[in-house]
């Protein structure tokens, strides 16, 4: 049965991920740290001697940014890239540009995980007096959006309704024809992604166990671990519940790469392209951004 790897990649930390503030759409730049993470994402993703054939990005440049980074660490820089909103982060909404730990001392630590992470829940809406309103909305790049397409906030179910398109139309066929594809893109997109194709597994009888397997490919000595996931139930027929979505931190700047079969199931899971340490520290550092101080 014909195989295919997926690499994906979520930006190295950007600015306001320094400064802990909901990003969404608005366009941060990366960090010098985010920079120092791309390099080490190519490092990894040219020890493991991956080679692509088309890109996918998002139209925020902290995503391009670590794209043109990678590109440039393999010497793939001729590779096509297709940029498309559709990978864009989730559309943080009234939320944007707020401090996380700010957010979560005044509302609650709980309500800010709601806002993060549960799967159809969106945070409040971005009116026409924010002050990031104009910086999004009215930008040249968005102009093509269809009435009804510019969020004004978006839960991460809203997030999938408007990636899985181009992942259906653009992405998958390209998987299907052989195309080795790289996507660099952002947390809650990828986070998108990985739970539509832990979905299009067969039939689950259990998901206690978020399985997060760790691959060193310098030396193919391989390792795993098992991250439990709280309070998960059983959904026949789904891959990933809510509930473990909910749960999935996913680190910046670390490549991963996803072992598909024809059908695009994955048949492994997940392998992330750093040691485990350096990644189940990148996890908790994102799960731990909602705490107040
Ligand atoms: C943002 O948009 O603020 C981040 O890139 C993703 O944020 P989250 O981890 O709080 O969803």
């Amino acid at each position: 049965m014909p195989t295919h790897k997926l690499v994906i990649v979520r930006h190295g930390e950007s600015t306001w991920n320094q400064e802990n503030r909901f990003c969404g759409w608005f366009d941060a730049d990366l960090s010098e740290k985010g920079v120092e993470e791309a390099k080490r994402g190519a490092q990894a993703i040219k020890e493991a001697g991956l080679e692509f054939d088309i890109c996918y990005t998002s139209v925020l440049k902290r995503a391009i940014r670590t794209l043109w980074i990678i590109l440039d660490g393999v010497d793939q820089m001729w590779v096509p890239v297709v940029r498309t909103w559709r990978l864009n982060e989730r559309h943080y909404g009234g939320l944007t540009g707020l401090n996380k730990a700010e957010t979560a001392a005044k509302h609650g630590e709980e309500q800010v995980k709601i806002w993060r992470r549960s799967f159809d829940i969106p945070p409040p809406p971005m009116d026409e007096q924010h002050p990031y309103h104009a910086t999004i909305s009215k930008e040249r790049r968005y102009a093509s959006l269809k009435p009804g397409e510019m969020p004004a906030c978006e839960s991460l179910k809203d997030t999938i309704a408007r990636a899985l398109p181009f992942w259906n139309e653009q992405i998958a066929p390209q998987i299907k024809a052989g195309k080795k594809v790289l996507i660099a893109a952002h947390g809650n997109s990828l986070r998108g992604i990985v739970k539509h194709l832990e979905d299009s597994k067969e039939a689950a009888t259990e998901q206690k166990f978020l399985k997060v397997s760790m691959t060193r490919y310098t030396d193919s000595e391989e390792m795993s671990t098992t991250v439990q996931v709280e309070s998960c139930k059983e959904v026949p027929g789904t891959g990933m519940s809510d509930e473990a979505i909910m749960e999935l931190n996913l680190p910046t700047g670390i490549p991963i790469v996803y072992e598909l079969d024809d059908q695009l199931k994955p048949i492994k899971p997940m392998q992330f392209l750093g040691d485990e340490e350096t990644v189940r520290k990148a996890m908790e550092a994102v799960a731990a951004q909602g705490k107040a101080k």
